[in-house]
């Protein structure tokens, strides 16, 4: 049962004190919480009180009530943020070690959640060794997961979708997905060059990290967040060299995973400077870099609507149609597959 306390059993000075403990999290990291592992606290009339107890059991209908109540803000004790990742962490091991028992579907959801959960701990301390490790051991076995399982790609889409998660951490899953099924689909790729090739589509945009993730939801961003983010390329391969078994070819296609997307005016940022025009590092890079402009395209942005998968399509046919004609059509053939399957 959800506990209450109401804000006026708390003193303005306890409450006040409260408000300098407290770091904000996102209502969806109650998912998948059955024990909880600290004290929860929303905000009303812009006084904190608690909404959800230690050791509280978190299901769907109390985090329906949650939203219903408009308590989209809720806040932990800064001291027992480690507390609840630990939790998080700990489960996201336990389900990537076990994704061939029980239900497929709903244990390739849950996986696809708590690694997008993970994401955001991983962009927030990217040089955490555990939490990327981690992040790549689950990649890594989700992506044999989803060779092994390719019925399940549309309906974990949808699901990940609704689920809300900022794009900044949700976008690398959902492009590595389009990226996957195309690859299966061509028969040109093996089993192991599909993982590595997956693996470097989820990690290539780690370098975002360098910026703050609310950055991301502005309209204008400053000119020095832009040279940083036209750097973020570069900047994903030092975070990652060394640190993940990723061949030094995947590594090239991290560095150059923008070439493609010159024409793409919403990302027009992220192209390093200098390299307007120039197309690098052949088809798998060319692969890598359209999954990712038609998955951003065709989902919403804070600052943008969602394009319709047509037009997303025309412009993947204007950046590779001519140097790729084949591939380009496959690539019309998965979607084509994928959203309008009858
Ligand atoms: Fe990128």
């Amino acid at each position: 049962m959800v506990q209450l306390r109401s804000s006026q059993s708390m003193s303005l000075i306890e409450r006040n004190h409260l408000a300098f403990q407290l770091t904000s999290i996102s209502v969806r990291e109650l998912l998948f919480v059955t024990d909880l592992p600290c004290d929860v606290y929303g905000i009303k009339d812009g006084v904190f009180e608690l909404v959800l107890k230690r050791r509280s059991y978190i299901n769907k209908e109390v985090i329906k009530g949650l939203i219903q109540a408009g308590r989209f803000e809720l806040f932990i004790n800064h001291g027992e943020r480690q507390k609840l990742i630990t939790y998080h962490q700990d489960n996201l091991r336990k389900l990537t070690r076990s994704l061939s028992v029980g239900d497929p579907l709903e244990k390739g959801k849950k996986v696809l959640n708590l690694l997008t959960i993970n994401m955001e701990y991983l962009y927030k301390d990217p040089t955490n060794d555990e939490t990327l490790n981690l992040q790549y051991q689950s990649a890594k076995n989700l992506s044999a997961f989803l060779a092994a399982n390719v019925d399940l790609h549309e309906p974990l889409y949808k699901s990940s979708i609704q689920m809300k998660h900022h794009f900044i951490f949700a976008q690398p899953l959902l492009s590595s997905l389009f990226l996957l099924g195309v690859l299966k689909m061509s028969h040109l790729f093996n089993a192991k060059d599909i993982e590595s090739l997956f693996i470097t589509s989820y990690f290539k945009d780690i370098g975002m990290s360098a910026i703050p993730t609310e950055k991301y939801d502005q309209m204008e961003i400053s000119d020095e967040e832009k040279k940083l983010l036209s750097r973020h390329a570069m900047h994903s391969v030092n975070i990652l060299q060394g640190r993940i078994q990723l061949g030094p070819q995947y590594l090239t296609i991290i560095e150059n995973h923008h070439s493609f997307s010159l024409l793409a005016k919403d990302l027009d940022y992220f192209s390093p400077a200098g390299s307007k025009g120039e197309v690098v590092a052949g088809f798998e890079t060319a692969l890598v870099c359209v999954m990712d402009v038609i998955a951003a395209m065709i989902s919403g942005r804070p600052f943008r609507p969602a394009s319709n998968l047509f037009d997303s399509l025309e412009l993947v046919k204007a950046l590779i149609a001519e140097q790729y004609p084949q591939e380009f059509k496959l690539i019309v053939t998965y979607f084509k597959n994928f959203f309008f399957k009858k």
